[in-house]
């Protein structure tokens, strides 16, 4: 039995966030304060969660948060699950999204557990306006350093997210660009999405593909590249092939219709959609002793929910039940 949904989109990318606790707090994501968390696992619950999921059909697993490194016993747990093998037989593509500010450290042990890459958020390429997106001084060189050692530990290939918000960062297009071609990374541009904390998402505050395309021209052209059909990413390199960008356009180019992604939170629900508006208690039915079948039985029914796809800026638009920081991207 494989995981497709109703309308005939396999599932085979699973998406784990392990804490919502995060040590940044980024303008388009959180407010300035603390706030309420939904709370985490242990690892051995998300363990049999993975499991179960890979015997559906899931072949890419991706550690999210909050900020993932913040968490305690993350090395042992992408250990294990570097042990899991797809339907196939395969191992899996283990990949961990993360702010960055722990990562110098923690590069080379993640490398050495089995992880394959990491996805490092990005939203400045200058010191001061890094600590003002993220309202945390100090972080910028940090971040830079997590970069470079997971380049070092052969993280590869290695993605830097970049959410742009006009307003804040729309001016920082041309340097990242600059960034991709010296560093050596994957630069991704995101569109934002009304999904933070703070609910200031208007349509004007999205700096849109064609915008991106445009700005970078100035600079460079970037000449289109082919990309898989389930890839959230566009993909373009400079017109000299050196860099490459994505750009990531889920309100001006929806993918949904490609959609291959199921998440669970930190407190072990299944989320279908990024915008969803309730998710399903997968961790209460562990609690109550059930079967891994009574589990897998459960899963399928779920992703039979998932949604079709977002109504970002559409008149019937709902909010989702939770913010980024709780979903985990
Ligand atoms: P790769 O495996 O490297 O292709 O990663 P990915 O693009 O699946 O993951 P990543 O964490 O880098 O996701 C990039 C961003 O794309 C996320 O942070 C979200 O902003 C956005 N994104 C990811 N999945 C979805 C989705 O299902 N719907 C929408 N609207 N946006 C998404
Ligand atoms: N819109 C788009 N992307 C977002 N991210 C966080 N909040 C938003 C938002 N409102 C991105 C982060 C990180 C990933 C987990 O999600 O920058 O790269």
């Amino acid at each position: 039995m494989l995981l497709t949904d109703k309308f005939g989109r396999a599932i085979t990318d699973l998406r784990i966030s392990v804490t919502d606790r995060c040590n940044y707090k980024c303008v388009y994501c959180r407010t300035g304060n603390e706030g309420a968390l939904y709370g985490d696992l242990p690892f051995p619950d998300y363990f049999r969660m993975a499991r179960i999921l890979t015997g559906l059909g899931i072949r890419k697993i991706r550690i999210t948060g909050g900020e993932p490194l913040l968490r305690k016993g993350l090395i042992e747990f992408i250990h294990e699950l570097g042990q899991l093998r797809d339907v196939d037989g395969n191992a899996l593509d283990l990949a961990l999204t993360t702010n960055g500010h722990l990562l110098a450290e923690m590069a080379q042990p993640l490398k050495d557990a089995g992880l394959r890459r990491v996805t490092v958020s990005m939203d400045a390429v200058d010191p001061d306006r890094f600590s003002r997106i993220t309202r945390v001084p100090g972080g910028y060189d940090k971040v830079l350093a997590g970069v470079r050692a997971a380049r070092r530990a052969g993280l590869w290939p290695l993605k830097v997210n970049c959410v742009l918000m006009r307003g804040f960062n729309e001016d920082q297009i041309i340097p990242f660009g600059m960034f991709a071609r010296e560093e050596g990374v994957i630069l991704r541009f995101i569109e934002f999405m009304p999904l933070e904390e703070d609910r200031v998402w208007a349509p004007n505050t999205v700096v849109t593909l064609e915008e991106i395309i445009s700005r970078m021209g100035e600079y460079r052209p970037l000449v289109e590249i082919p990309h898989e059909r389930s890839e959230t990413a566009r993909r373009y390199r400079f017109d000299d092939g050196i860099g490459e960008i994505g750009i990531i356009a889920p309100v001006s180019h929806p993918f949904c219709g490609h959609c291959s992604r199921i998440r669970i939170t930190s407190d072990g629900k299944i989320r279908t959609c990024l915008f969803s508006v309730w998710d399903h208690d997968l961790h209460e039915l562990m609690a109550r002793g059930s079967s891994d079948e009574e589990l897998s039985n459960f899963i399928c029914d779920v992703v039979q929910k998932k949604e079709e796809r977002h109504h970002i800026g559409e008149a019937d638009f709902v909010p989702a039940s939770r913010t980024m920081v709780h979903i985990g991207g």
